[in-house]
């Protein structure tokens, strides 16, 4: 019975996976990260995306957006590599080569954009995070979840799942969905919501229970898909990516809500406690 295999996120889990940065090291251990989003009028999106993977340690940082994006995202992250992918959204997915994809943020879904990612998905099998639109693309044809690599980390908030995978009662049925779907297609399920859920594709179910209301804003979404790739390009595995990635990114939003509160903080002001949640833990 796997209903025996549910865990809570404690301090002691998190420091067991966090891995401090090693002093005889260069950018070249740290890894490469491609963040994918943004179309004209959501490219802060896709900042905050970008922002957020290069504060969580990648030692390469892309960012792939559309030509519309160029001079914000170079002002914004001028430590990020801008490539290009369109003229006001994206048409092609020129994704730098060995590094680890986050998409969706600010993505949008153009018929040219959605074709482009189905296309790079079939050719494409290395595990990758999946959020927002790029999960809207792929819930629009129920063949589509069968193309995301296997072990790839899916974020959906609760509207997101339930386009995905069809509407459960609660959030107990949600979750015991989410279980079978994370078996069958051998993925990670970040279920967002006020405390998250991570299953495993052995159906493993994570509980955290760090962060808080002031994260119910436009843009806090986009920086978990930046913590969660940045991660994953350090080398971390995809379960330990979930697992601290959630607990960190709602650490962060603890320590800014008490320096902003909940009504007031940012997402921006969340991606500048990351700092303070690695003094933390180091
Ligand atoms: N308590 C704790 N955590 C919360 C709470 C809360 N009350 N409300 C939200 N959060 C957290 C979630 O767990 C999640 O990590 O904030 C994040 C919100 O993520 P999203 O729902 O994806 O929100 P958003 O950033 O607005 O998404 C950006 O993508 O999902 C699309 O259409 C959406 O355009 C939007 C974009
Ligand atoms: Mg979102």
């Amino acid at each position: 019975d796997t209903k025996t295999s549910d865990f809570v996120i404690d301090d002691t889990l998190v420091e067991n996976i966090f891995k401090p940065k090693q002093e005889f090291s260069h950018k070249g251990t740290y890894g490469r990260v491609t963040i994918v989003g943004g179309s004209y009028g959501k490219i802060g999106a896709e900042v905050l995306a970008t922002k957020s993977a290069l504060r969580t340690g990648a030692g390469l940082t892309f960012t792939l957006a559309p030509k519309c994006g160029y001079e914000i995202l170079q002002t914004s992250c001028p430590e990020a590599m801008f490539k290009e992918g369109g003229t006001e959204y994206i048409e092609k997915f020129d994704i730098e080569e060995n590094s680890v994809c986050g998409i969706g943020s600010g993505l949008g879904t153009h018929t040219d954009t959605a074709e482009a990612f189905l296309r790079f998905l079939k050719q494409y099998s290395k595990p990758m995070v999946l959020d927002a639109d790029a999960l809207n693309i792929i819930s629009r044809d129920n063949k589509n979840i069968k193309l995301v690599p296997e072990k790839s980390i899916i974020t959906p908030h609760p509207k997101e799942f339930e386009r995905l995978f069809g509407s459960t009662a609660d959030s107990f049925e949600r979750v015991e969905l989410a279980r079978r779907k994370a078996v069958e297609y051998k993925i990670y399920i970040v279920l967002k919501d006020h405390h998250t859920q991570i299953i495993t594709p052995e159906g493993k179910v994570y509980y955290n229970i760090t962060g808080n209301a002031g994260l119910a804003k436009g843009g806090s979404g986009d920086i978990l898909t930046g913590v969660l790739a940045s991660l994953l390009a350090q080398g971390y595995t995809e379960e330990e990516t979930a697992v601290f990635g959630v607990w960190f990114h709602g650490r962060a939003a603890d320590f800014a809500a008490a320096n902003y509160s909940k009504e007031a903080m940012l997402p921006t002001d969340v991606i500048n406690e990351f700092g303070n949640i690695f003094e933390e833990i180091n």
